[in-house]
């Protein structure tokens, strides 16, 4: 790929992996499969064309009441990607930060997820954030009332460090995958001046060639963060 802006912070809405495999007539979990080997290899390219921050939405708070036996199958991706085969996460080279309210997973699951990240806390060439178990609403309403226990009042700067994302500055792209178009309540205070992009295909088939094709049009973009830049300054 020639050399075109691209973003800092590349965020995903990985959606689509259940309807990617019913259509198949294979059972969901298949599909969920099929989006943790899609997830390995998207962040792959994403990090070896050069985005240093890239974000994932692995499980939302409101997936949490899907059917049991869903979770449990989530849970066991998990389980096998933070544990046994956490080579795979490794080998991208990043920092594994996973955000969101870990306290409703699997004791062994939690362990796993904090060993790894502790593991890779020393890399600093680029950041894979994993969302479980977030909601942007729940996050900002936590962000608020830790300000009103400590009495203060926040402004831009200082209620970004109250975010589960602190320190990570905000996304420029947001794909999201599975022709629905719609945050879901992903990422709501710093999606503020994201660019979005939405793709018809679902999360399995969403390619490599297809992220470039996301750059590319991301490249394209004239970002003006409500201000005048470019041709319509005079
Ligand atoms: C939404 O698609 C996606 C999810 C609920 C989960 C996505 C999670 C992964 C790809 C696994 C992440 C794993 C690791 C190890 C970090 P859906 O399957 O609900 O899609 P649908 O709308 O077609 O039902």
């Amino acid at each position: 790929m020639k050399e075109i802006k691209l973003p800092v912070h590349l965020a995903l809405i990985m959606d689509g992996n259940g309807r990617w495999a019913t259509r198949r007539l294979r059972p969901r979990a298949f599909g969920h499969r099929a989006g943790v080997q899609n997830m390995f290899r998207i962040c792959g390219h994403a990090f070896h064309l050069g985005v240093q921050i890239v974000t994932v939405f692995a499980l939302s708070a409101e997936n949490l009441t899907r059917p049991q036996e869903e979770l449990d199958e989530l849970y066991g991706l998990f389980r096998t990607f933070f544990d046994k085969k956490k080579d795979k996460l490794l080998e991208l080279g990043a920092r594994i930060n996973v955000i969101g309210d870990l306290s409703a997973l699997p004791a062994d699951v939690q362990v796993s997820m904090r060993a790894l990240m502790e593991e890779t806390a020393q890399r600093t060439a680029s950041l894979l954030n994993i969302c479980v178990n977030y909601g942007a609403r729940q996050d900002v309403l936590q962000a608020v009332n830790r300000a009103v226990a400590l009495g203060r009042f926040v402004d831009d700067a200082s209620f970004h460090a109250l975010l589960l994302t602190a320190g990570v500055p905000d996304p420029d792209l947001i794909i999201r995958t599975g022709n629905e178009m719609r945050l879901s309540n992903f990422l709501l205070y710093q999606a503020a001046y994201a660019e979005l992009y939405f793709s018809p295909k679902m999360w399995p088939e969403f390619s490599r060639r297809d992220l470039e094709k996301a750059l590319v049009n991301y490249a394209s973009r004239s970002r003006r963060f409500g201000g005048l830049r470019g041709k319509e300054q005079a």
